[in-house]
């Protein structure tokens, strides 16, 4: 099916286009009321998530209500644990809770490297049913959570500060760490190759606790997976987007991927230059600006895509947008960076 809108997948490869294509990370689901109002007629989050119908209905909202240019499949990052073997709960304003964590080698024999079509299943019908509702009107985005994230989760047993335990287990028993992240490793790959043939047009990968780890842990504990999922993706471009890791862009720019995420932290020009040109940058604007008054998310939106640049750029935020934002404070960062595009032609200024 030919794109009709396929702005986001030309910028990731480094072709000439138009205008900045624009999306939000977490744009499906916390910020819009029509999303609610599909979630509060249900059990509850994962009901939502493993229905297809429904997903793809809320995937589809932010394209309709926002004017997007991308949409983002309603899923989670957990699920992988869960299609492990290490189910989830998501405790209402709380978050995901994970009744049984893996800290030893007695839990890790409860684990299996989960077959996609098999446990997955839901997640690869709801991109089906999304695909043909989208009709080719903008590409649809696949994703996964990075290994290293998904361990964090699965040792730790919920969100936390310090993720004490899992960082723990990186020292007490690093062996384990290793075979687990392998473990998740084998399946994520299977599970992104599948959404890819499921009909996915660009793979993000979410590392979003890689900023909690040493530089030299992230290389060994986290970088090295990563890799081997961007080497295993063929056809769509891989989006890497690893929170706080401004000390790994180096390593970044070596990854087999199309595109490199960037959180507020990060600056553009010295991440530019550390990345190098061969690659896309995403983001990167903090989400507490869509806080601020409309004139300001205008001057603060063109500010940074004057720093990008008119090509190679994927205007986002630095990170999910907030649960309390105003939908028409995200539309106004929506609009800047299209008529803001539209001005300039796409040629530099
Ligand atoms: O981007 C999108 O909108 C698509 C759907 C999506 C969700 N989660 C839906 C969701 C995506 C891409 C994710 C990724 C995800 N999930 C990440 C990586 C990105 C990031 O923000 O760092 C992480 C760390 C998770 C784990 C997770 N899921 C947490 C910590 C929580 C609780 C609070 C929250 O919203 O972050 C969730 C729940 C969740 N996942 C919700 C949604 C819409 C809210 C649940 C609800 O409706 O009750």
């Amino acid at each position: 099916m030919q794109l009709k809108n396929d702005l986001l997948i030309r910028a990731a490869r480094g072709e000439k286009v138009e205008r900045t294509p624009v999306w939000l990370m977490r744009q499906a689901g916390r910020i819009l009321p029509e999303y609610r109002a599909v979630r509060n007629s249900l059990s509850g989050f994962k009901e939502l998530v493993e229905t297809p119908e429904l997903a793809a209905e809320v995937t589809i909202q932010p394209v309709d209500i926002l004017d997007v240019d991308a949409a983002i499949i309603f899923s989670d990052i957990l699920v992988v644990p869960e299609a492990m073997g290490c189910t989830y709960e998501m405790i209402e304003k709380r978050g995901p809770l994970f009744p049984n964590t893996i800290r030893t080698e007695a839990d890790m024999r409860k684990l299996r490297v989960a077959d996609p079509h098999e446990h997955l299943n839901y997640v690869l019908e709801a991109i089906r049913v999304t695909k043909r509702a989208l009709n080719g009107r903008v590409p649809l985005i696949g994703f996964a959570g990075a290994p290293w994230t998904i361990l964090a989760y699965m040792v730790e047993g919920s969100g936390s500060k310090t993720f004490s335990h899992a960082r723990g287990l990186l020292y007490t028993n690093p062996k384990l760490a290793h075979q687990l992240l392998r473990m998740i490793t084998d399946t994520t790959i299977a599970y992104l190759q599948a959404q890819v043939e499921a009909g996915a047009n660009l793979i993000q990968v979410f590392d979003s606790w890689a900023g909690i780890l040493s530089p030299a842990q992230y290389r060994e504990f986290a970088l090295p997976y990563i890799s081997e999922i961007c080497n295993s993706i063929h056809n769509v471009p891989v989006t890497v987007f690893a929170k706080g890791a401004f000390f790994a862009l180096e390593d970044f720019s070596k990854l087999n991927c199309a595109t490199i995420g960037l959180d507020w932290n990060m600056e553009i020009r010295k991440a530019r230059q550390q990345v190098g040109p061969d690659k896309t940058l995403q983001g990167n604007m903090d989400p507490c600006l869509l806080y601020s008054s409309f004139d300001t998310i205008q001057h603060e939106t063109i500010k940074m895509l004057k720093e990008f640049g008119p090509q190679r750029h994927i205007a986002n935020l630095g990170h999910g947008v907030y649960p309390d934002t105003d939908p028409e404070k995200v539309k106004c960062f929506v609009q800047t960076v299209k008529e803001y595009g539209s001005i300039v032609g796409g040629e530099a200024i």
